[in-house]
């Protein structure tokens, strides 16, 4: 007989009984298909998705996740049609705006990774004031990806490492990248059902398993995160090694 499916309290426990990744990074990919699907405008799928970040940041949160990595805005994304570009930004300014007290309430720090420049002033100074005023929490790293891409970080790695001069190898790039200072990715997920990463954290992808899962980004609550945690505590990492020197790492710990 099949199990049957668990309850939402039942599957939290199960969660919560196993260690968590680390950090957690997402594509929210899905939003104009799931307006499209109900006869609205790509930008109500925009605002469900605006939501769908306060949920999945609250619960990872509550969960004591370390990072959350979301992939709000892509550099590929300023080629979208200007009106969409717009209401992007809006919702931005509309989250932050909203989300500060409750960053502050739970002892999240946000950060932001990406070619910051081309935010619009109004964005970018928004972002500033809750970086700056979430600057010494340390209960949840929040990073939104805006303006980012993964080659292009690279790139700009690679050139600040040239710069200092002295040997270019894997440290040298690390300590170059937006995301330095944050836990190793453990887990990326992609919604919507496409398979491909698109230019995010292809640095540190490397090891990170990969989730992809069919909900579209404004479905994905408390329920889809849980889901996906459960599936990532259900894999063997083995980071290039075979299971036998594993479990010869385990017995020695
Ligand atoms: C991809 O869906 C999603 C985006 C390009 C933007 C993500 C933005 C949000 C979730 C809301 C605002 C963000 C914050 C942090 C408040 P898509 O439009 O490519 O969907 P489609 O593939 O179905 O067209």
């Amino acid at each position: 007989m099949p199990e049957p499916t668990p309850t939402p309290a039942d599957l939290e426990a199960r969660v919560r009984a196993r260690p968590l990744p680390r950090h957690v990074a997402i594509i929210m990919d899905g939003n104009g298909r799931w307006a499209e699907a109900r006869g609205l405008p790509r930008v109500a799928g925009h605002r469900e998705g605006a939501e769908a970040v306060r949920a999945v940041t609250r619960a990872a949160r509550r969960l004591g996740i370390e990072a959350l990595t979301l992939y709000a805005f892509s550099l590929q994304n300023w080629d979208r049609p200007a009106d969409e570009v717009e209401a992007l930004m809006l919702l931005l300014v509309d989250f932050l705006e909203s989300e500060r007290a409750e960053m502050m309430e739970n002892g999240i720090r946000l950060h932001a990774i990406g070619d910051l420049a081309r935010l619009p002033p109004p964005v970018r100074a928004r972002l500033d004031a809750v970086m700056g005023a979430t600057a010494a929490n340390r209960g949840m790293v929040l990073t939104l990806a805006l303006s980012y891409g993964g080659r292009e970080e690279l790139v700009q790695a690679a050139r600040a490492a040239a710069a200092r001069g002295g040997e270019i190898d894997a440290a040298a790039i690390e300590a170059g990248l937006w995301t330095r200072g944050l836990p190793e990715l453990d887990l990326l997920v992609r919604t919507s059902g496409e398979l491909r990463i698109s230019n995010f954290l292809l640095w540190q992808a490397a090891y990170a398993e990969l989730l992809f899962t069919p909900v579209l980004w404004p479905d994905f609550r408390d329920a889809a995160l849980l889901q996906a945690l459960a599936d990532f505590q259900g894999r063997e990492r083995r980071f290039g090694l075979t299971r036998a020197q594993l479990e010869a790492r385990s017995d020695r710990e």
